[in-house]
């Protein structure tokens, strides 16, 4: 393999020339939000400096251009995940609004009182609370597959769990909070078997791996842009085109429409119908930019980079005396979670901050995990291509110094 070019994939991102407390910044949060490359950062200034209109809805040529873009990304985004076509992308706020769309259009439509929605103890809350939500509006049971301490699911009991109640199973494709790699392929034929929908909640898989939603057959897979190196507040809802076509639509509005009078509504084909009102325009942009920018380095280079990242991070924190790693999936993506004995997380995090390191200290938006691990919090490192080796030894080097100073 020729060598990743991780340092002309640095000078694409300006924001990663700054100084933190006059130190040379190291960004090791890239499971809360990604940076932006430059060629993201363009288009959204050309757009809003040359191009920009409504999209949908005007003759005249800077809403076509917009428009052209707008749906020029929208195919950007199905041939990144090779679904089958346009109509099954559907834009909205983020993986979170994705999963919500879905609960309440798809859940309300299909699961009653009694029936059952599989999840796993390692989803973060937005593959949790919009099912409770849910759970609360119909009578419907949520139930929760177990993890191992490794941070792995324990695959035999989330099979028990499927029955004739399971009316959609929707798991995390890879844990925010441990990094763990789910089996989808395994869980997606298990279900399926039992003609039974599955989601994958793909936020922090798509920026690591290649995702093939035909491949895995997955009936809906959700993602958010800012996670993509792209913008925030804008995600993807794919979902199978029958599945989508039954659905009601979600929020209603100008776009999602074909036809209003005040007696009825005719809504709109898809993808439009789940679109109610102006879309997040330059950020869909920004994310097809995005697509492109990942295209030309290519995601199976970025996956291989990455492991590496991982294994040397990981065998450098195994030295560290005091140091857990909180889980160790044998399956893992570029996430390193740990604690340290006698230092609290927050504070491990504020002091490796006055050296200019960024990670993220916290529940991670995952407090059943924390729970089931029993710590209140973990300190995490969530490596991204535009990281080295060299900023994993700044970090170890940080955290032994807080051992000795404090630890
Ligand atoms: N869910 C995001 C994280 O893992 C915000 O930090």
């Amino acid at each position: 393999m020729t060598k990743f070019p991780v340092e002309k994939i640095r000078a694409d991102f300006p924001i990663l020339a700054e100084l933190i407390r006059n130190k040379p910044l190291v960004y090791l949060d890239n499971a809360a939000t990604c940076q932006k490359p430059q060629a993201v950062i363009d288009s959204i200034v050309q757009l809003y400096s040359h191009d920009y209109a409504n999209v949908h809805r005007g003759v005249h040529s800077l809403s076509q251009r917009s428009t052209d873009k707008f749906e020029g990304a929208r195919t950007k985004v199905k041939d990144f995940i090779n679904a089958a076509s346009d109509k099954e992308i559907i834009f909205v706020r983020g993986a979170t609004e994705a999963i919500n769309l879905v609960a309440q259009t798809y859940g309300k439509a299909n699961i009653k009182t009694g029936d059952e929605i599989l999840i796993t103890a390692m989803e973060h809350h937005a593959n949790i609370v919009p099912w409770q939500m849910l759970c609360e509006q119909t009578g419907a049971v949520l139930k929760v597959a177990p993890i191992n301490r490794q941070g792995e699911l324990i695959y035999a009991e989330f099979e028990k769990l499927l029955s004739d109640k399971t009316k959609l199973v929707s798991v995390v494709h890879m844990s925010n909070a441990l990094g763990t790699i789910n089996p989808v392929n395994q869980i997606i034929a298990a279900a399926h078997a039992k003609n039974i929908p599955v989601m994958l909640d793909g936020a922090q898989a798509v920026p690591h791996m290649t995702v093939n939603v035909q491949e895995l057959d997955c009936d809906f897979y959700v993602f958010s842009g800012h996670k993509l190196y792209g913008p925030t507040g804008v995600g993807v809802l794919y979902g199978k085109q029958a599945l989508l076509e039954a659905m009601p639509p979600y929020q209603g509005g100008g776009d999602m429409i074909r036809k209003v009078t005040f007696e009825h509504t005719e809504y709109n084909a898809l993808p439009y119908k789940f679109e109610a009102g102006t879309p997040a325009i330059a950020e869909v942009i920004g994310l097809g930019a995005a697509i492109d920018y990942l295209n030309e380095i290519g995601m199976a280079n970025i996956a291989a980079y990455e492991a590496e990242l991982l294994a040397y991070a990981t065998e450098k924190a195994r030295e560290i005396k005091g140091l857990s790693i909180i889980g160790e999936a044998e399956h893992k993506g570029a996430i390193l979670s740990f604690v340290l004995d006698k230092i609290h997380p927050h504070d491990i995090g504020t002091m490796l901050d006055s050296l200019g390191i960024a990670i993220r200290a916290g529940h991670h938006c995952a407090m059943p995990v924390m729970d089931f691990f029993e710590v209140p919090a973990t300190a995490r490192a969530s490596f991204a291509m535009y990281n080295t080796k060299e900023e994993i030894d700044f970090l170890m080097k940080g955290i032994v110094s807080l051992i000795e100073v404090f630890g």
